[in-house]
């Protein structure tokens, strides 16, 4: 099955209103310009920003997304941000499971779950991250510290249209350090695989992007790989350029 690659942005705890308003109006004119462009672009800024973000998406063919959520829709958790919230800004996506929020957060399988069926339930896709630590694949684990992370994390009746996974090694994360096509590969294969496992014939549509370290030097290699269906990018989602340049490479087009 076909699967359309998925260029996504993660731009973590930074941003302030001025300089979003140059990325944003970066990339929609970048977008605007390049006819053969085909990829999905999606953008996921802090909480603070995703309203005036999404105004400015508005009319874009730059999808809003949003980077955690809280597992009720409203009530009484003072400091959270609710899925249908981030619905209510025009958010499509929201990342759950990401590997800052299960290590300094606390997050398990579990949680992550729970959040994912939230984001479902408003008819937010969800992208959950897995990956492993660097002494999970000193020792090896890596295929089955992912594949547990996946069974136990994914969404209830996730579809192709409601689920993304991406895999970001966590040692690869903001680091410089990247996998080989092999370990890639390897892992790609083995998440489509699981996949498999959990949603029968749906798996096949389900994207898997390759996330950590993403550079616009590095993006054509990993975006040439089997099963690599784009890329979830932190540091370099925040340059207009860098993050083009990524975006361009997942087409096999020049920068
Ligand atoms: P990085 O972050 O591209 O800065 O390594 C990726 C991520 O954490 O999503």
């Amino acid at each position: 099955m076909a699967r359309r690659k998925l260029i996504a942005g993660n731009w973590k705890m930074n941003g302030l209103r001025t300089d979003s308003a140059a990325l944003v109006s970066g990339l929609i004119s970048r977008r605007a310009a390049e006819s053969d462009f085909d990829a999905e672009m999606l953008v996921c800024p802090p909480f603070t920003l995703l309203d005036r973000v999404g105004q400015s998406l508005a009319g874009s063919p730059i999808a809003l997304g949003a980077q955690d959520c809280h597992i009720e829709q409203t009530g009484a958790f003072t400091g959270d941000v609710s899925a249908a919230m981030i619905k209510d800004m025009g958010a499509s996506y929201c990342i759950v499971g990401h590997s800052e929020r299960r290590s300094g957060h606390h997050e398990a399988n579990a949680l992550i779950r729970a959040k994912a069926d939230a984001a479902l339930s408003v008819g937010l896709a969800a992208i959950v991250c897995v990956g492993e630590s660097e002494p999970e694949r000193r020792a090896g684990k890596a295929c089955e510290v992912v594949c547990a992370q996946l069974s136990n994390s994914i969404p209830g009746g996730a579809s192709p249209d409601t689920l993304v996974v991406a895999y970001e090694p966590i040692w690869a994360i903001g680091s410089g350090r990247i996998p080989t096509a092999d370990e890639v590969v390897e892992i790609h294969s083995t998440l489509r695989r699981c996949l498999h496992g959990l949603l029968g014939g749906h798996a096949s549509g389900v994207r898997i992007l390759y996330g950590g370290s993403v550079k616009p030097s590095n993006a054509r290699e990993f975006m040439l790989l089997p099963d690599v269906d784009g890329c979830l990018v932190g540091g370099a989602s925040l340059s207009v350029d860098d993050f083009w340049a990524i975006a361009l490479a997942s087409q096999g087009l020049p920068a």
